[in-house]
């Protein structure tokens, strides 16, 4: 159980690059961060706008000093400084950033945690991770949800044989929210539609990447053999796609899929990972995320909740409140954020990470695994090898 004692010998000096006033996810990467003491908050480049951003810095309680233009100039202020200097960076702006940000905060010796997708290419991403691994420094990549406990929960079901041998993994993020051209006065949805901004595809990385982490997580061999894409863009204005489907060959004889959507009208989310074994199911969907579907056959459902005694104990570790009491996203958040800064401290002491994160591995798979569905697409839905 988490109760907000201190983890590390002290509280990791972080900044931030984007995550503005008005900006759509900065909030829960702060509230993740600064919940357990793990981090603190001294320094960013928090807008597009330099005085916009400085005074949200401001009413954040960083230092004016430490509220710069840009993350070129915070890079090069921090680095001057002493004892005090910044340790990591969190990357939350537009995604057409997140490669030269990401690798400027790394070149310059700091820690990461950068927004999904990590960049736009696999070339990009291996000179990410070669960069972090041969610095020792730590990416964290934030699929939120990956951080709840029933996710870990799934992990150790399918670990301990309480499936079987796995035979489906069936993913799926479809939103209906984008199901009208709302990028036309939604400058939030208007650079997810743009390939400069976006990268080569919408749903796919915007959504899609989501549930693949978490069926990653979820089925710890998952390894994608070949796959088969295809994409439609419903709203005819869009250059790239806001309806996927995926359906992939597993390394191990498994089959998988995966729906992303913007324009499946009427739904919230509708994330849900389905991981169908030879003896039982599980079934997670984020909209009920304290609840988990075990369906073994010839046998009533069963709903394993958050915080059940009888769930595996690295399922109930990280526990905030006892069982029904609901916990949800940004309790998940705050989870990987612990989990980043533990990765920090142990990095700069040199010792070896012996738990599971989304880390610069991961973001990288997610950007391989949009570049080859966009591949598959593009050819006419064939399939390709992964
Ligand atoms: P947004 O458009 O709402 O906000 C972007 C923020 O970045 C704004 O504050 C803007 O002023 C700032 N910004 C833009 N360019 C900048 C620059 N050069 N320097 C400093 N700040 C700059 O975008 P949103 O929705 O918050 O998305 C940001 C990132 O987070 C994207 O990569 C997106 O894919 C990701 N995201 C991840 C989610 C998750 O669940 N992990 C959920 C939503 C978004």
């Amino acid at each position: 159980m988490i109760n907000g004692e201190k983890v590390l010998d002290h509280p990791i000096r972080w900044a931030m690059v984007g995550g503005g006033r008005g900006s759509q996810i900065g909030y829960i990467h702060r509230s993740a961060a600064l919940r357990d003491r793990s981090f603190e908050l001294v320094a960013g480049a928090f807008d597009i706008n330099p005085e916009r951003g400085k005074d949200f810095g401001i009413q954040l309680g960083v230092n004016p000093d430490r509220c710069y233009p840009d993350y070129k100039t915070m890079l090069a202020e921090e680095a001057k400084r002493g004892d005090d200097k910044i340790e990591a960076v969190t990357i939350a702006v537009p995604n057409g950033l997140h490669y030269e940000v990401c690798k400027a905060v790394l070149e310059a010796g700091f820690h990461a945690v950068c927004e999904k997708p990590l960049c736009f290419t696999t070339e990009q991403a291996e000179e990410l991770v070669h960069l972090a691994d041969s610095k020792g420094l730590v990416v964290g990549v934030t699929y939120g949800y990956s951080g709840h406990q029933l996710i870990e929960q799934a992990r150790q079901m399918v670990l301990h044989g309480d499936l079987g041998e796995i035979r489906l993994v069936k993913m799926q993020f479809p939103f209906g929210a984008y199901n009208t051209p709302v990028e036309e006065t939604n400058s939030a949805a208007r650079w997810r539609m743009d390939p400069t901004k976006a990268g080569p595809s919408f749903v796919l990385g915007d959504v899609g990447t989501h549930p693949l982490f978490l069926a990653e997580t979820m089925v710890p061999d998952f390894e994608i053999e070949s796959l088969m894409c295809t994409t439609k863009s419903f709203i005819p204005t869009r250059k790239l796609e806001d309806n996927a489907f995926v359906i992939m060959n597993l390394k191990g004889g498994a089959q998988a899929t995966c729906w992303a959507s913007a324009i499946n009208c009427g739904a919230l989310h509708g994330q849900k990972v389905r991981i169908v074994g030879s003896k039982a199911s599980v079934e997670w969907y984020d909209e009920r995320p304290n609840q988990l579907t075990y369906e073994i056959e010839g046998e009533p459902v069963r709903i394993l909740e958050r915080g059940g005694a009888y769930l595996y104990p690295s399922a109930r570790a990280e526990d905030r409140i006892s069982g029904g009491h609901t916990e949800g996203l940004f309790d998940a958040w705050s989870n990987l954020y612990r989990r980043f800064a533990i990765a920090m401290e142990k990095a700069n002491k040199g010792e070896k990470v012996d738990f599971w994160y989304p880390d610069v591995h991961a973001g990288a798979e997610g950007v391989k695994w949009v570049e080859k569905c966009v591949e598959s697409a593009k050819k006419g839905a064939v399939w390709v090898k992964y």
